[in-house]
């Protein structure tokens, strides 16, 4: 899938480029904020290799860069899913820059390019239940809460998370447009 190159008022997000390497290690490499994110915190050689995985063609991210102050602070995951034009979306932002709207922001630019320039049907997003500050942004932009799947991820030995999945038609996202 092409993916989009987009302005908001505070954001531009883009493809990826190769020398967003060590700005993207920045937040892949630290635990915290890739609790939730598979493949949790990235060694050197895997931010490396995500960063050259965007630019070919399975590229499911785009980098997310602040027009203000020129940094790259963070990724949206977008990428077609099981079904025709369905969509996945998912964000990741440098704690320098949380809880500013950054990823709502983001992720609203992503959404409206779904639903207008693509003509996507429906768009899902999922987390787990304990990451407040992403059901939130499903929430804020219109997405109903379809499923909460118990003890669906393996996390090891006895441990398994919990997930909720979050969808929006293009019906809704019209609605309330
Ligand atoms: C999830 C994440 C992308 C949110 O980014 P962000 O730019 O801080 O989000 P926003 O500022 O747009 O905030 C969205 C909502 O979440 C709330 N929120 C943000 N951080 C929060 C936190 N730590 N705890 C509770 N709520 C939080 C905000 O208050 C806002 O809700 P509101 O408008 O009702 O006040 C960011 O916390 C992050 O990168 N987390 C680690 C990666 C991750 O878990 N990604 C999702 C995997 S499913």
């Amino acid at each position: 899938m092409q993916l989009p190159s987009l302005q908001t008022p505070r954001l531009h997000i883009r493809p990826f480029q190769t020398d967003d390497i060590t700005a993207v290690h920045a937040y892949t490499s630290n635990p915290s904020v890739m609790e939730y994110v598979p493949p949790h915190a990235m060694s050197w050689q895997q931010t490396q290799d995500f960063v050259a995985e965007q630019q070919g063609p399975e590229a499911q991210a785009l980098a997310i860069v602040h027009q203000q102050d020129h940094r790259l602070i963070g990724h949206i995951i977008f990428h077609a899913w099981f079904a025709p034009r369905t969509y996945e979306l998912g964000w990741v932002i440098h704690p320098d820059y949380q809880r500013q709207g950054y990823a709502s922001e983001a992720a609203h630019a992503i959404l409206s390019h779904a639903f207008t320039t693509l003509q996507a049907h429906r768009v899902i997003a999922t987390c787990q239940p304990e990451n407040t500050a992403s059901y939130r942004i499903m929430e804020k932009l219109g997405m109903r809460r379809e499923a909460h799947f118990r003890q669906c991820i393996h996390r090891g030995g006895d441990y398994w998370w919990d997930e909720y999945f979050y969808a929006i038609l293009a019906t809704e996202w019209s609605a309330q447009s």
